[in-house]
């Protein structure tokens, strides 16, 4: 079965093209700025410019036309209404003119489930840490239990706050790491971690605080620090708690090669392993839009065009996961 994934949730249009467990494509173009976070309305003008193009660059490089697919499967929710809706549209609109069928599949669910194509990982506890969500995660009676998550700003929101602060644009995530580089001293900064749960809005409102006194360097290398350990130390509490010993990182965040060092380690103190996916497949991309919808088609799900409204605010846990 050959399917193609769109996403587009927020920063990222993407298409993915799967035929069965193999990847054929999975191209994309994001929306970026030079001071500052994502415009909703322009990023939707993004997408929609960016729509053809990238549509034509995923069929090229997998070497297949529109009648070669099975099914499109497009990003539903959670996301940005307005750029959600573009890729609504788009999914409908080559359903209906090439007369394939297509579904509707979570975002979150999507960035967890890619875990299975790209590693080995059996029964993990997931962090996933991306733009918008940060949550701790288990698999359990059906669903994909939040053990503990962001009680306000997802982490790379957070960091892509605190970047917008320094005035370093959008993406913040990566760029706060290349600064990271270049200082190991360390500035005491909060450190919020409330039971299983976390929160940022303190930790921003202190390092705008500090923004006057110390280089932006220490101040980044300290922030990584800071929030990498906090989430470590609740997924290592969810290992505990649920006696498992692999971890799987999921989100745009886990591509920081800090935060993968340090979950690295303590999955090694532990006796346990840590799986991280390829970047390409962290970050938002049309290929996980295609597995998940692959996963979920074989197991008999089906939606007509009437049920393919967007849903904004669709949660992780609301998704009954019937395919596993
Ligand atoms: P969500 O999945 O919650 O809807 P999203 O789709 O916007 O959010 P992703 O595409 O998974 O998120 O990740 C984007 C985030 O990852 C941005 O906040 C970005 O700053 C961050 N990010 C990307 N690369 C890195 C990196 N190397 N280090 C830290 N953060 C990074
Ligand atoms: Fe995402």
């Amino acid at each position: 079965m050959i399917v193609l994934g769109i996403e587009s949730t927020a920063h990222t249009f993407g298409v993915g093209i799967i035929e069965d467990r193999n990847v054929l494509a999975n191209v994309k173009d994001a929306y970026t700025t030079e001071s500052g976070g994502i415009i909703p309305s322009a990023a939707a003008d993004h997408h929609v410019n960016a729509c053809k193009q990238v549509l034509n660059d995923g069929l090229k490089k997998a070497g297949i036309s529109m009648k070669d697919i099975d099914l499109i499967a497009f990003s539903q929710g959670p996301g940005i209404g307005n750029t959600l809706e573009v890729g609504a549209v788009a999914a409908r609109t080559l359903s209906i003119t090439y007369g394939i069928p297509i579904i509707g599949v979570n975002h979150c669910v999507a960035h967890l489930e890619v875990g299975n194509l790209c590693t080995d990982a059996k029964d993990p506890v997931l962090l996933y840490c991306s733009g918008a969500n940060t949550q701790v995660i288990a698999f359990e009676g059906g669903r994909y239990r939040v053990f503990g998550e962001t009680l306000d700003i997802g982490i790379g929101n957070f960091l892509d706050s605190v970047a917008r602060e320094m005035g370093l644009g959008f993406p913040g995530g990566p760029k706060i790491y290349e600064l990271s580089l270049k200082s190991k001293n360390y500035i005491e900064l909060p450190y919020v971690v409330k039971g299983m749960d976390v929160s940022f809005g303190g930790i921003f409102t202190n390092v705008k605080s500090k923004l006057q006194k110390h280089s932006k360097e220490d101040l980044a290398y300290s922030i990584q620090e800071t929030v990498f350990a906090m989430m470590l130390e609740v997924a290592e509490r969810a290992m505990a708690h649920c006696n498992k010993s692999k971890l799987l990182l999921g989100g745009g965040v886990a591509c920081n090669k800090r935060f993968q060092e340090m979950a690295h380690k303590m999955c090694k103190q532990r006796e346990g392993t840590c799986f991280i996916p390829p970047s390409e497949f962290l970050l938002d991309n049309g290929g996980m839009i295609a597995w998940l919808g692959y996963i979920v088609a074989k197991a008999g799900n089906k939606m007509n065009i009437e049920d393919t409204s967007i849903r904004p605010y669709e949660r992780t846990d609301d998704i009954d996961v019937n395919w596993r």
